[in-house]
């Protein structure tokens, strides 16, 4: 999820594209950059790191301030978070600059045709082929719009891509196909942005953008297309958000904003992962087939909600790779003496990338001769960098302190690696490998459904607002799941919170229960072996006064006797349920913290990254 800003107009752009670019900085700050439109030819700076580096660029070395200008906040996905990947791109002429949100996912052909008919490509990004495309078609049609259009209808994927040429000064041209782009509408003047929080201060005015269009932007207003040319109907509407609420997408807080983006989120770390046939291609994990055809062992090492990922990966490696799998918190691991060697995988699993106790974890498993993969959702951060090979999660900036979106996308990133290591090791046929993809290619449509029905959920968090505890139940995959909506209890609603696994609860824990309790159980899939166990343990726990809330699968009737509240969830394969039984426990959590009136996106005593051990 990147920021970008266009301007046309008579207004400085620079200045217009540098405040826009501060309102989104939320998006990315890996890097950011600028190109301005002036004195007939086309002036850019861009900077790795956050939006300061390249205000301090931009004020020992000034651009022109012109009236036409694109700029970008970039949270990377292809390439590192360095000056040269930073957008914009240009072509080798340095005539067209072109700024890029999403992933391109056939960039790698277009970039070796490019290649092959002489273009030379500075950057490891996706977003650089680009520039050279609209060069070419520009330099026949003469017309940047009819060339946006024209090489649109050869990218495949996701993408928001707004560019400039030098030979139209008064001119922006924008493109978008499933990633947002908003159109401001002003006196004499118009703007382009990821989101309606980079111009809000200068117009209210804006047009939303429909899948497979394009934009002209120029000082007396927009033309809208497809990508066909056809012209297309614009609606105009009214912005009534205040500038903050517009960097939370209308959102009170991040999370619930983040929540939302899950299904994007679930279906962009998907994106370019998944050959032509259907298969799995992971390149950018960088440790050889070979390599991983010899693994003997899997140890998992994560912190938090990241190891409640972990816990959910190891069902899935064990059964789609029949090789043993341990999952250990990354602030024990080092200190247990773990038995590794050269064919062991340490998988480190991180948000932040940053965690100091993951880091050290990494970092000792990488001293026992073992390959460490990072799935990770921070581009270029310490531990992919310190890490044999890389998956990184598409989840885009994840603000609020309380994971949500990043622990999903982590899932699939796990499911990912565990169906290679099946296709790479042959415990996975291609046919069975396409069948889970299939599966996986479902859940965000699954995920957004489950969305649409929280509000008994939010109505029920509020009804017990000021609960002592609430106590989360689960078995097999559905026990991670509990351990993770337990943390989203404690770490939002300061509330005494715990998961247990459902068979464990006859074995102690059941002398908690009392009357009135509430009790949050996950039911597996009536198709699932543990369904009728899980059943049975909610029988048992009412008969002792607990109140139930059920969360089970769509059309199971055997919980309805027994559930006192009932969320219903899309059936899914058993090892996939987390990404739809998640959901409801993070709404549950933030809406009982939100009703005790704490701080949601920033929980009393925690850090988004914790960089000490
Ligand atoms: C989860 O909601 C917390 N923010 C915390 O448990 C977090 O998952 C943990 O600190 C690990 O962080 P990381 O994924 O950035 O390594």
């Amino acid at each position: 999820m990147c920021g970008i800003v266009g301007y046309v107009g008579s207004q400085s752009a620079l200045e217009v594209v540098m405040s826009g670019l501060k309102r989104l900085e939320y998006r990315g700050y890996d890097s950011a950059g600028v190109a301005v439109l002036a004195d007939g030819g086309l002036a850019t700076a861009k900077r790795a790191g956050k939006l300061v580096n390249l205000e301090k660029t931009l004020g020992r070395r000034p651009l022109p301030t012109g009236n036409t200008a694109i700029g970008h906040t970039r949270w990377a996905t292809h390439g590192g978070p360095t000056d040269a990947n930073a957008h914009p791109h240009l072509d080798n002429a340095g005539r067209v600059a072109v700024v890029h949100n999403g992933i391109i996912e056939n960039f790698a052909a277009l970039r070796a045709e490019l290649a092959d008919r002489g273009h030379h490509l500075a950057s490891e990004t996706d977003t650089e082929v680009v520039a050279h495309l609209l060069a070419e078609e520009f330099s026949s049609c003469a017309d940047l719009a009819e060339a946006m259009r024209l090489v649109c209808r050869r990218l495949e994927g996701a993408f928001t891509l707004v560019a400039v040429h030098a030979d139209e000064p008064d001119l922006v041209v924008g493109a978008r196909r499933s990633s947002p782009l908003v159109v401001g509408v002003g006196e004499g003047e118009s703007f382009l942005a990821s989101d309606v929080a980079a111009f809000i201060a200068h117009t209210r005015a804006a047009i939303e953008l429909g899948q497979d269009q394009v934009v002209e932007l120029r000082r007396d207003g927009v033309t809208v297309t497809g990508f066909d040319g056809m012209p297309a109907e614009v609606r105009t509407y009214h912005v009534d958000w205040d500038a903050s609420a517009a960097e939370k997408g209308g959102y009170d807080y991040f999370m619930l904003k983040e929540i939302a983006e899950q299904p994007k989120a679930v279906a962009d770390t998907l994106l370019g992962r998944i050959d032509a046939t259907g298969s799995l291609s992971l390149d950018e994990v960088r440790i050889t087939d070979s390599e991983l055809s010899e693994v003997d062992k899997v140890v998992i090492v994560a912190c938090g909600t990241a190891f409640h990922a972990g816990m959910i990966a190891k069902y899935a490696i064990e059964h789609w790779t029949r090789i043993p799998c341990e999952v250990e918190l990354a602030s024990e691991f080092r200190y247990r003496d773990p038995i590794l060697g050269e064919r062991s995988l340490v998988i480190a699993i991180s948000q932040s990338g940053e965690t100091m106790d993951t880091l050290m974890a990494v970092r000792h498993a990488r001293g026992q001769g073992s390959k460490v993969l990072a799935i990770c959702n921070t581009n270029g951060s310490t531990i992919p960098r310190e890490s044999d090979g890389v998956l990184y999660t598409h989840a885009g900036p994840e603000v609020a302190v309380a994971s949500t979106k990043a622990f999903l996308t982590q899932l699939v990133a796990c499911y990912l690696v565990a169906l290679y290591l099946g296709q790479v090791r042959g415990t996975k046929r291609a046919d069975e490998v396409q069948e889970v993809i299939r599966d996986l290619s479902r859940m965000p449509h699954e995920v957004d459904r489950v969305l649409e029905t929280m509000e008994p959920v939010r109505e029920l968090a509020r009804s017990l607002a000021y609960q002592d505890t609430v106590l989360f139940l689960g078995r097999h995959v559905g026990y991670p799941v509990a351990l993770e909506g337990a943390l989203k209890l404690k770490e939002l609603a300061y509330m005494h919170a715990e998961g247990f696994a459902a068979g464990e609860l006859k074995h102690g824990p059941i002398a908690l229960i009392e009357d009135g309790l509430p009790v949050v159980v996950i039911v597996p899939s009536p198709r699932s072996p543990l369904h009728d166990k899980v059943v049975s343990n909610i029988q048992e726990i009412r008969a002792r006064g607990a109140c139930t809330i059920v969360i089970a699968e769509e059309g199971d009737e055997a919980v309805v006797p027994y559930a006192d509240r009932l969320v219903r969830v899309p059936a899914t394969p058993t090892l996939l349920q987390p990404l739809v039984a998640t959901v409801p426990l993070q709404v549950f959590a933030c809406e009982l913290a939100t009703a005790r009136g704490n701080e949601v996106d920033q929980p009393r005593n925690l850090a988004k990254s914790v960089t000490v051990e």
